[in-house]
């Protein structure tokens, strides 16, 4: 296990349960755990499947119990699995924290999910907090459009005067952001990053500047990314060293790791465009004619 960063933010380099460990109890405000999701993703050779649910459950239950531990009094606690294992996590959860709302990211996509049942197109995540009298929640920092109502300049007769219904509303428990895509800026080379927009809503929802925001299984680093933008303090833990390189960069903590230089990977329709501009260029310039460009094909 290695510590990196600095005392705003840290990047532990390790295990999640060993790395947990190290972590001092009731210390953090904000947990956002995206684990693998025992479905066979390839995150960078190490495979995302267990040899029976069980053993992924179990392996689960382990972490899960971690993040409670962790997290402070007033924390709040956003986790995801796959949709097949959300029940388990609910029932083990319930007893342990309170569950505060049953999220569902979704997103469409242009390619056919399955062709002989209905492909999955959300991810679901549970939001919990351990204090149900006493935690954080930023309503006014995530506020949505109100459409219906307010667009059809409506009037709410279930107030105590009537009048039109508000312009803007917290947003209710279907949340739909795009996923990252290759063409996108934010795209990190990793199988499964979340898109900023998401980590947006959820840390200034459910944290504060200067509060503490733990991602036990950071890859991309997008949760440690957006806590530092809107100026919280981080620590992600993670296994893979190509997934540490990307925090370190992602973070500014570090130009370089293990003397290699820290650098986006160029991606490939980006090569093309120097490319396509080295072809351009010359092309321009040996079909001017007079002054007059010749449309022609190199
Ligand atoms: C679903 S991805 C997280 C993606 C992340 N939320 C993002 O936005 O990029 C799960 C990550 O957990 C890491 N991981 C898997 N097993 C781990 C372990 N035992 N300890 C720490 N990290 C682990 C994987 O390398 C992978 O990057």
């Amino acid at each position: 296990m290695e510590i990196l960063g600095n005392n705003k933010h840290k990047i532990i380099y390790g295990d999640v349960i060993e790395s947990l460990n190290e972590i001092e109890n009731n210390s953090i405000d904000l947990i956002f755990a995206d684990p693998p999701y025992n479905i066979g993703k390839d995150f960078n050779g190490r495979k995302d499947k267990w040899k029976t649910e069980e053993d992924y459950l179990n392996w689960c239950y382990k972490w899960l119990d971690l993040c409670i531990e962790k997290l402070s009094d007033k924390g709040s606690f956003y986790v995801m699995t796959a949709t097949q294992y959300m029940p388990f996590f609910d029932i083990y959860l319930r007893s342990k924290i309170n569950i505060m709302s049953r999220i569902v990211w979704y997103y469409d996509s242009s390619g056919v999910q399955a062709k002989k049942y209905y492909g999955s197109m959300y991810e679901p995540i549970l939001y919990c907090v351990k204090d149900k009298n006493n935690y954080t929640f930023n309503a006014k920092d995530i506020l949505v459009e109100a459409k219906t109502g307010a667009k059809r300049k409506l009037i709410d007769y279930r107030k105590s005067v009537p009048s039109i219904y508000n312009t803007e509303k917290v947003p209710g428990n279907v949340w739909e952001f795009p996923r990252v895509r290759y063409r996108m800026e934010e795209y990190e080379k990793h199988p499964t990053q979340k898109p900023i927009s998401l980590l947006n809503r959820i840390i200034k929802a459910s944290s504060n500047k200067g509060d503490v925001v733990l991602d036990p299984f950071s890859g991309s680093f997008t949760t440690c990314f957006v806590a530092k933008e809107l100026g919280r303090k981080s620590i992600g833990i993670e296994i893979q060293e190509d997934y540490i390189k990307i925090g370190l960069r992602r973070l500014g903590l570090a130009s370089q790791y293990n003397g290699q230089t820290l650098e986006k990977e160029t991606r490939t329709f980006e090569i093309n465009k120097e490319d396509n501009l080295s072809l351009i260029q010359p092309t321009l310039f040996n079909n001017y004619n007079n002054g007059t460009l010749i449309h022609s094909k190199y």
